[in-house]
């Protein structure tokens, strides 16, 4: 397998060598990860839809979470690849403690087209990764090579819009002078910080983590749904569904999204008002991340 990576690919696997993303809570084992991922209703539907018997790519999977979560209990085998070599450590030691055994860790750059066959896999995944190298969109052609034709592919990347609370909260926390006051800050605006410090002790690597990625990272680009639909379009893959599509959030809308076999059109301005409506709710209090699936035509 060729393992070459960009500059900034190298950049960023030394940022997160120091903190691997997003990291165990301590003692976390199999079960653990079960119950999370049938609490989070993304995960949950995303399993529904997987399946059982498909070749599954998480790509830029850090620890490798989902990965995990999609392959207990099902007869997929989930290739888990990322740039940061101690990501894959952490992730490839966690497997062996708990004995699963359909997953494969691979090392390498999305930007580089010969990391892995073409018309390969059934499904890929790639969220909160692409925004993070110096050529989103190269990244992404690169994995709809990767994919089978009928193939799904799902992306997920930090809305231009929805982003903005972070933007803030991030642009505050650069001003502020002293650590201390810095994670002080932190801990009151960031809901995420928030919940994990009520169980400090167990979430001690994932705060750490946390603010890394989203308070200190080296790279990032922010991105919009018509941007996507663009680089889906342009290269064979029809869209199905994007999230959020409307400006009621409800947890059916997973559902939906992994469901629907036909885009539901709505207008460009329909669009960018809900991208900024979702500022105010919980999408952008936690990150501000949206996500397209579409279907690779041939
Ligand atoms: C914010 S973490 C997301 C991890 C995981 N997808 C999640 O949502 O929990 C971003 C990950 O992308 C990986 N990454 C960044 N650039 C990459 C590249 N060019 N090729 C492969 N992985 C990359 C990083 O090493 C890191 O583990």
């Amino acid at each position: 397998m060729n393992k070459k990576k960009t500059k900034t690919t190298e950049k960023v696997e030394n940022f997160y060598s120091k903190n691997p993303f997003p990291s165990y809570q301590v003692n976390e084992n199999k079960l653990d990860i079960l119950i999370k991922g049938d609490k989070n209703v993304l995960s949950k539907q995303f399993k529904i839809f997987a399946g059982s018997n498909k070749k599954i790519l998480e790509a830029g999977c850090g620890t490798a979470q989902l990965s995990c979560y999609l392959a207990i209990s099902s007869g997929n085998i989930l290739y888990s690849l990322d740039a940061t070599k101690k990501s894959l450590d952490v992730a490839q030691k966690f497997f062996d403690k708990e004995k699963i055994k359909n997953i494969k860790t691979i090392e390498g750059d999305l930007l580089n087209e010969n990391i892995l066959p073409y018309n390969f896999f059934d499904i890929i995944w790639c969220s909160g990764v692409l925004h993070h190298t110096d050529n989103p969109y190269l990244g992404f052609q690169n994995l709809t090579k990767f994919l089978k034709k009928d193939g799904y592919l799902i992306i997920g990347l930090y809305n231009r819009y929805t982003r903005l609370r972070t933007n803030i909260r991030r642009y505050v926390y650069s001003k502020i002078k002293g650590k201390k006051n810095k994670r002080r800050f932190l801990f009151i605006f960031d809901p995420i910080l928030r919940k994990m410090k009520k169980n400090l002790f167990k979430n001690r690597y994932k705060i750490f983590a946390w603010i890394m990625d989203q308070y200190d990272h080296i790279v990032e680009s922010q991105h919009t749904i018509d941007e996507v639909f663009e680089w889906f379009n342009n290269n064979g893959i029809q869209a199905t569904s994007y999230f959020p599509n409307n400006f009621n959030y409800s947890e059916t809308d997973f559902e939906k999204f992994f469901n629907d076999r036909k885009l539901n059109e709505t207008s460009f301005i329909e669009r960018i008002l809900v991208q900024i409506y979702h500022i105010f709710g919980s999408i952008g209090s936690e990150g501000g991340i949206f996500f397209v699936i579409g279907r690779k035509k041939n």
